[in-house]
């Protein structure tokens, strides 16, 4: 099934970059459903990955398995050089306050304001905080940062979908990670809201310098964030190379996704 195309790409020769996040041979079955059958990846400092993949082709597991949602079978995690599966609990849960997960929807606590759902995290972590910077203030600027500084005492009831989203940004940027996750960042939004979040994912990137993982169907999202993409096929790779190469393979199988 797995034909390796081997699509080689022009990142490949510049210097040697930073490894943020690799992933080896990782596999994770539920009974009989052999969800993950040997996937890797590895993405590098400032760089935006895409991964796109059938619905129920294991995107969102790999994710969960990232970020220890659940637990795969075997295969090597390693998160900035350190292989999780070696780590103790307080270490792993350290080392996870470096990766921010916006899940598939957004997520919001929906019986707490915004402002409440953006502290949560900091009182969960208080070590991520300096001394200097008041919960209130790093809530006040992570809503700046994705414009909705004015939503600060409303409800997510109170939200439109795109607001929930940016809100849900907001919460993840809250601990500046070195790493984002973005499982379907515009799914179930309309085409200029997508494309704030777009551009919002973009901007976060040049500001923060954050290495990024994104699930995505969304092609006009693809283009506009992906360094790369990698094309997940049957719980293996695929297929991997830059938006160009990929939008005009002639593999039906990939050629599915850019129509
Ligand atoms: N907790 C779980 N228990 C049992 N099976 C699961 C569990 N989570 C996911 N699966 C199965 O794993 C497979 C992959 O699911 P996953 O959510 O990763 O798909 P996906 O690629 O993210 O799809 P989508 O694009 O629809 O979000 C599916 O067959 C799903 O039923
Ligand atoms: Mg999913």
């Amino acid at each position: 099934m797995n034909t390796n195309l081997n699509i080689s790409h022009s990142h490949e020769v510049k210097s040697p970059r930073r490894l943020m996040l690799e992933i080896k041979d990782l596999r994770k079955s539920f009974g009989k459903n052999h969800v993950l059958n040997g996937f890797h990846l590895a993405l590098y400092k400032g760089e935006n990955l895409v991964i796109m993949g059938k619905s129920g082709s294991g995107k969102s597991v790999m994710i969960k398995c990232l970020v220890g949602l659940l637990q795969a079978d075997s295969g090597s995690i390693k998160i900035m050089d350190q292989e999780i599966n070696t780590l103790n609990q307080s270490d792993l849960d350290t080392l996870r306050t470096e990766i921010g997960f916006l899940f598939q929807g957004s997520a919001l606590y929906d019986s707490m304001t915004v402002r409440e759902n953006l502290e949560f995290p900091l009182r969960r972590h208080k070590s991520k905080m300096d001394a200097d910077t008041s919960i209130s203030e790093l809530v006040n600027n992570a809503l700046e940062d994705v414009g909705l500084l004015h939503t600060i005492d409303l409800m997510p009831a109170e939200l439109s979908g795109g607001m929930k989203r940016r809100v849900a940004l907001a919460r993840t940027l809250i601990l500046k990670p070195k790493i984002i996750l973005y499982d379907e960042p515009t799914s179930g939004l309309d085409p200029i809201t997508s494309k704030e979040i777009i551009e919002l994912m973009r901007r976060i990137q040049g500001q923060y310098k954050t290495s990024s993982l994104i699930i995505t169907h969304d092609i006009d999202c693809a283009r506009v964030v992906s360094e790369r993409i990698l094309l997940l096929v049957d719980g293996i790779n695929y297929v991997e190379g830059t938006f160009a190469e990929l939008s005009t393979s002639k593999d039906p199988q990939v050629k599915a996704f850019f129509k």
